[in-house]
């Protein structure tokens, strides 16, 4: 266990959101809930007229366009977290959630012979709590971090997130530069003072040894859904209802479809969601970490490939219908961990998916909650660390609903000499933590 958790070298933040909130793993729904608003949004009728254009639309298209659709997607414009927003989300429940993500980071950094630069990528960073609680445990670690050259990458679609995304992370004393049409369209340095840039795409990343970090960024990302039928596997689509005007209702393809090339040959379920725009993010990760080292920890909400239909929404802290008023509503399916798996290809190893309580307890969080506690005078503040660990440990709440997920360079896992390791000559890589009990070396 590390000295450093132990000792609680670094502060107790100021109190995050009220809880309990909604967070979005909870339940499962595919539009059937009563709706409470049935407004005719400008979203709406935008898919109105591209439907009667040209036909119904893939649920993937669907989602693309509600939730990142540059005018009118409901990520682009607005702050959706917290209590004022529609859910919560860990790092926003409890600063201990964000400071172990970064102890994972340095324990990787250690444990793959301290390189001397690396690149903290994150996709989706939402309102920048999560970098800035990894960020804070850097700074406190400078001492094992000293002679590191860090940058941080954030991957963002929302012009309104990455301006909270800079007020949460940079420096106000040094200007941001922007270019609104450049692949980094914003630049800055943390209040740390690290070099801090902002991109659309993963690819537009530079290349090097990096730690990317994804949280409840996969299961937003459009999914095609499928349903077998006695005539083979039919896509699911969006129509307009023949039958009431500005409506939206589910049906099948008369047809197959090019999506139902993702469908496993072997597949026993009967409706299954495929995320291609996953399968191409995981390929770009894997690439970099076989060529230039580093490692990805992804953590959503998902399945090991079991689970059908997952696609549902959320708007105010309550389940949405999918269908209702678009662009005023998250939209967002439970993320398929086999299928990251398999898309990795074999390029890199991969760990996991284990649960959210596992991760955390292997990382110290137990440790880490005693050392605040024992800081702590303030009742509420007390009463709000307790609150935010049910949250995020509780098998009922998020601590088995969550998964952690990695990917890893093979030889760190299994040293750079497979056959020399078996022999005993070269000590065997440490284990990674989280996944097992966190040990420095
Ligand atoms: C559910 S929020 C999670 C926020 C944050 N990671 C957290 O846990 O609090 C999803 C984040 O991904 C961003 N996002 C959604 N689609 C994206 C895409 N295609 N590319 C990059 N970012 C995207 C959203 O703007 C938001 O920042």
């Amino acid at each position: 266990m590390s000295v450093l958790v132990r000792a609680g070298v670094w502060p107790l933040r100021a109190a995050r959101a009220v809880i309990p909130c909604f967070w979005r793993g909870k339940y499962f729904s595919s539009g059937k809930e009563p709706a409470e608003n049935n407004l005719v949004t400008p979203m709406l009728r935008h898919l109105i007229y591209k439907i009667k254009s040209t036909g119904p639309i893939t649920v993937a298209e669907y989602m693309k366009e509600v939730l990142t659709n540059p005018a009118k997607g409901y990520y682009v414009h607005r702050d959706m977290l917290g209590e004022e927003g529609d859910f919560i989300t860990s790092p926003e429940i409890s600063q201990i959630f964000g400071e172990l993500l970064g102890i994972w980071f340095i324990s990787e950094w250690i444990a793959t012979g301290k390189t001397a630069a690396f690149q903290l990528v994150e996709l989706g960073p939402g309102r920048g709590t999560l970098s800035g609680d990894i960020l804070r445990v850097f700074s406190q670690l400078g001492s094992v971090l000293k002679n590191c050259d860090i940058s941080v990458h954030l991957v963002e679609v929302s012009q309104k997130l990455s301006e909270i995304q800079a007020l949460t992370l940079t420096e106000e004393k040094v200007p941001l530069e922007r270019d609104a049409g450049a692949p980094v369209y914003m630049k800055g340095v943390t209040k740390s003072g690290i070099p801090i840039s902002w991109y659309r795409d993963l690819q537009d990343i530079p290349k090097g040894f990096s730690f990317y970090l994804a949280h409840e960024f996969f299961d937003v990302l459009p999914v095609h859904k499928f349903q077998k039928t006695p005539h083979g596997w039919r896509e699911v689509l969006i129509d307009i209802d023949p039958h009431v005007s500005d409506k939206l209702r589910f049906v099948l393809a008369p047809c197959a479809t090019p999506a139902e090339a993702f469908i496993q040959c072997d597949e026993t379920r009967d409706h299954v969601e495929v995320c291609p725009d996953a399968g191409v993010i995981i390929q770009e990760l894997s690439e970099r970490i076989a060529v230039t080292g580093g490692a990805a920890l992804i953590a959503d909400y998902g399945h090991d490939g079991t689970k059908t239909d997952t696609f549902r929404g959320f708007c105010g802290h309550k389940l949405h219908d999918v269908l209702i008023a678009p662009g005023t509503a998250d939209l967002t399916a439970d993320v398929d961990f086999s299928y990251l798996r398999r898309m990795a290809q074999g390029k890199v190893a991969s760990l996991g998916p284990v649960k959210q309580q596992t991760f955390l307890k292997n990382m110290g969080i137990d440790v880490r909650l005693k050392v605040l506690l024992d800081k702590s005078d303030e009742p509420s503040l007390r009463q709000q660390l307790l609150q935010g660990y049910d949250m995020l440990m509780n098998p009922k709440e998020m601590g088995e609903r969550f998964n952690f997920f990695a990917l890893l360079p093979h030889q760190r896992l299994h040293g750079r000499n497979h056959q020399i390791n078996a022999l005993q000559s070269e000590p065997s890589p440490s284990p990674v933590a989280g996944f097992s009990e966190l040990v420095w070396r």
